[in-house]
């Protein structure tokens, strides 16, 4: 279960306010004492106090107006993060936060910021009753605040759960069968529609891509069509997200070292992503046509690997040569951004764990994204990125780095060269698109070794939050 976050006219026992001084409390019945403490913690620069009164609990967290907005949003999601320690120290349940100001967005991020921070994965544990955190309900009281926006945080909360779930399951509770299946039903849930194809039907479209990197598994390769397809759609052309599947990534025969592959169950965090954002979006049923494709295997050596040289033919008659087996990202992307096509779609995003070269690039604190055809969108998102704190950092897809993937005896090859490893894995997943298309590579954001304010240990589901403001905020005319 997730965090809810509730609309509610009245707070209750115990509470948090969200003010930027001291005498913006006024309505708030205090004691002569505890306003001159809590000035003395605001001239400290504080950034929240607790007040405990005999069992019924008062939080009071400090907005400085003097940040730009984006700033200030993230920081009240992260000093709620900081003080939920203490919220579930003191053992309490249900928490409402007041707007007692008008810091109608401010609340809502603090909101958020306990909620996201309030994430645990405990299905494995069997002191998991022992482990898990009081908070179970934030009421939000607020005259600024609607409720259609409280209900939009609480299913983006809902879906980051879903998304960090998907990504924390290990590869013996999480094949791509079961990844298949479960992104399906999520979505049936809430009335998406969801196909999914299984190895006879991968085999008769040819998808070689897939089913190469499938060869040394021992278990089949799936591809899943989810899609929110709503009467009112104001976008004629579907949106499609293409999320990377990976379940697991050995390398394959280009076997990675110990150390790298302790996380890489978290290969297949694009497809996390692409599912939770098709779930929100259909639960808080928004009026575009959305699909997301999933083409999903892990990636291991067996006796029937695909090796380095072989030439593999792609879903689109494209052959590659594959010099490198650990590079099998973009060759399951690939089959599905060809088929893609078939939809004549106004956009698609493609989200990976692609590259640790984007990893090396700009670390956790964002996405290395490119674009062709899509300048309008890929701004847009860019600032749906700093609002949300899931940014955008533009690289470039300059024609010279196509060089970088030609091969002597196919079409392309897999790998590009020592320098500009996002890019030359971008560019390979351009050479299968004639639409405007938007590549983000969240290798390094999507999974952390230790928690980060509300980002918790495991998986992040980075992007979701992202994606989901950009497509609630979107009209029909704004996508390419
Ligand atoms: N799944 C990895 C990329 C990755 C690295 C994701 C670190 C998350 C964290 C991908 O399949 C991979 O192995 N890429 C290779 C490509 C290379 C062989 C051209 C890489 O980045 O080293
Ligand atoms: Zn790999
Ligand atoms: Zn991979």
């Amino acid at each position: 279960m997730h965090t809810n976050i509730k609309m509610t006219n009245q707070a209750g026992d115990h509470s948090l306010y969200v003010c930027s001084s001291v005498d913006s409390l006024k309505t708030v019945k205090l004691s002569a004492e505890e306003i001159s403490f809590l000035k003395q913690q605001f001239d400290k620069k504080k950034e929240w106090v607790l007040l405990n009164r005999f069992g019924k609990t008062l939080f009071v967290v400090f907005v400085n107006l003097d940040q730009p907005k984006n700033k200030r949003l993230e920081a009240c999601r992260k000093t709620a993060s900081r003080l939920l320690a203490e919220v579930n120290h003191l053992g309490i349940e249900t928490l409402s936060i007041v707007d007692v100001e008008t810091l109608a967005d401010e609340t809502l991020a603090v909101a958020e910021g306990l909620a996201l921070a309030n994430y645990q994965f405990l299905k494995y544990r069997k002191d998991a009753d022992e482990k898990r955190n009081s908070l179970s309900v934030i009421h939000l009281v607020s005259k600024n605040t609607s409720q259609s926006e409280v209900e939009k945080l609480d299913i983006t909360v809902e879906a980051v759960y879903f998304g960090r779930d998907l990504v924390n399951e290990p590869l013996n509770k999480l094949n791509a069968s079961r990844l298949a299946e479960i992104i399906s039903e999520r979505l049936r849930s809430v009335g998406g529609k969801a196909e999914v194809f299984t190895r006879k039907k991968i085999e008769a479209l040819k998808m070689g891509g897939l089913l190469s990197v499938n060869l040394g598994s021992i278990d089949p390769p799936t591809f899943t069509i989810l899609e929110w397809k709503p009467e009112q759609a104001v976008n004629g052309k579907p949106i499609i997200l293409v999320g990377k599947g990976v379940v697991y990534d050995t390398g394959g025969l280009s076997l990675k070292p110990p150390k790298a592959m302790d996380t890489m169950k978290c290969d297949m965090a694009g497809s996390a992503v692409v599912s939770a954002v098709l779930y929100a979006v259909a639960k808080a049923k928004l009026p575009l046509h959305i699909m997301a494709l999933v083409p999903a295997t892990d990636n291991r050596p067996g006796g029937n690997a695909y090796v380095p040289g072989d030439v593999i033919t792609m879903f689109d008659g494209t052959t590659v040569e594959v010099l490198n087996t650990d590079a099998e990202g973009r060759l399951i992307l690939a089959d599905a951004l060809a088929y893609a096509s078939k939809f004549n779609p106004g956009l698609v995003i493609s989200l990976a764990t692609l590259t640790g070269s984007a990893s090396n690039a700009i670390g956790p604190h964002g996405i290395v994204a490119m674009e062709t055809k899509a300048q309008k969108a890929f701004e847009k998102l860019e600032q749906h990125g700093e609002k949300t704190h899931e940014r955008l950092v533009k690289f470039p897809l300059w024609d010279e780095y196509h060089e970088m993937i030609r091969s002597e005896i196919a079409d392309l090859k897999n790998i590009g060269g020592p320098e500009g490893g996002a890019i030359t894995a971008a560019k390979f997943l351009e050479h299968f698109t004639d639409y405007p298309f938007i590549h983000m590579d969240i290798a390094g954001p999507a999974y952390i070794d230790r928690r980060d304010a509300y980002r918790s240990t495991g998986g992040t589901a980075y992007g979701v939050r992202l994606l989901f403001d950009y497509f609630s905020g979107l009209n029909g005319s704004e996508i390419s």
